[in-house]
């Protein structure tokens, strides 16, 4: 059986990442495609010099032209600028909608079977134009929030607990910007949820408070540190295992911006969802019952997810 084939749409921070990730896990063949001459190419060859060291088998190539993507089985979509300290994610809407139209072009043109995975921000309104510029389906189309977002959450609860992140779940729903909501009471250690963990006194409600609220300005918190871009080991890493999901047929149960039409009374919008991901791309999206303040939680989260749609409407005519 051939390899897979992973295109990376964007070949800076994150893209390189991403192929540095996919090379190590031997998830399939990869092409790096990039507006910046040399710098996909670049990259590629440096990361296939470390395969050696590293002992794993996948080609990497570098291009800048969309027929490079050709019968692509995964496109991951980096393409675009990231934050600079001081700016939203809602600020770079304007540039990332048209880097999502070309790229939407060529993913349509080029790899219309791929499973394709956004990463460009204002997340949950560029995945929706994505979708809407590639025409694919829309079980086809995600984007990548909810895995870093709750990948962050339980970094924060494994250390205020001193346990293993991996004893650590934890559930993060809405769109992937300061409305998100963090759900303490599906989030656990080792199954104990953390309202319980309160009364067992491991922590108190204004610690968790106050984690919620970390988790919320994560990514700001790295652009703060960083100061030339954001954040790229996590957001890549999440990426990667959303691919592998997909790619595997596993059927792993991951948040992420989906497109919801029925669940949680949403007539379809793409924000973010639990959702099974498996060979069908987003299988199921997985509805739980909120309670009244959860709700309007996300209710607030939508309504700021609408507001950058219609705003990418307002901006490109053929969306509206
Ligand atoms: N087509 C292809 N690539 C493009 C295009 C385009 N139209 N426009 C820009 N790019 C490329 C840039 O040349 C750059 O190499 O996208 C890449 C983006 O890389 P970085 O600037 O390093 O940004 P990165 O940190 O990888 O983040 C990318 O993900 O998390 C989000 O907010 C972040 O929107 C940003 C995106």
């Amino acid at each position: 059986m051939s390899r897979a084939k992973i295109a990376l749409i964007g070949a800076g921070q994150i893209g390189g990442t991403l192929a540095h990730l996919i090379g190590l896990k031997e998830l399939g063949d990869v092409v790096l495609f990039d507006i910046a001459e040399g710098v996909p190419q670049g990259k590629a060859l440096d990361i296939a010099e470390s395969s050696p060291v590293d002992g794993f088998d996948a080609a990497f190539k570098g291009a800048n032209d969309y027929a490079a993507i050709a019968g692509a089985d995964v496109c991951i979509v980096t393409a675009g600028v990231p934050r600079k300290p001081g700016m939203s994610r809602d600020d770079l809407l304007g540039i990332n909608l048209k880097v999502m139209k070309a790229v939407g072009e060529g993913i349509k043109a080029h790899a219309p079977n791929a499973f394709v995975i956004c990463i460009t921000n204002p997340l949950d309104a560029m995945v929706w134009a994505l979708r809407e510029f590639s025409g694919l389906p829309h079980e086809k189309v995600c984007g990548m929030a909810g895995v870093l977002d709750s990948a962050r959450f339980r970094y924060f609860l494994a250390e205020e607990f001193g346990v293993s992140v991996k004893d650590v779940t934890a559930f993060v729903l809405g769109g992937h910007g300061d409305t998100m909501v963090p759900l303490t009471r599906y989030s656990t250690v080792a199954g104990i949820p953390l309202p319980d963990l309160v009364e067992m006194g491991w922590t108190t409600r204004e610690k968790l408070d106050a984690i919620v609220q970390r988790t919320r300005d994560g990514g700001a918190e790295i652009v703060g540190l960083l100061k030339t871009g954001s954040a790229f080991y996590a957001p890549a890493a999440s990426a990667v295992a959303m691919a592998e999901a997909y790619l595997k047929d596993q059927k792993r149960v991951l948040p992420c911006a989906a497109h919801v039409d029925g669940p949680y009374g949403l007539d379809g919008i793409y924000v973010g969802v639990p959702t099974v991901i498996g060979a069908g791309g987003i299988e199921k999206i997985v509805e739980i019952k909120l309670n009244k303040e959860e709700q309007a939680m996300l209710d607030k989260s939508v309504d700021a997810v609408r507001g950058l749609v219609a705003a990418c409407k307002s901006i490109e005519p053929s969306l509206a």
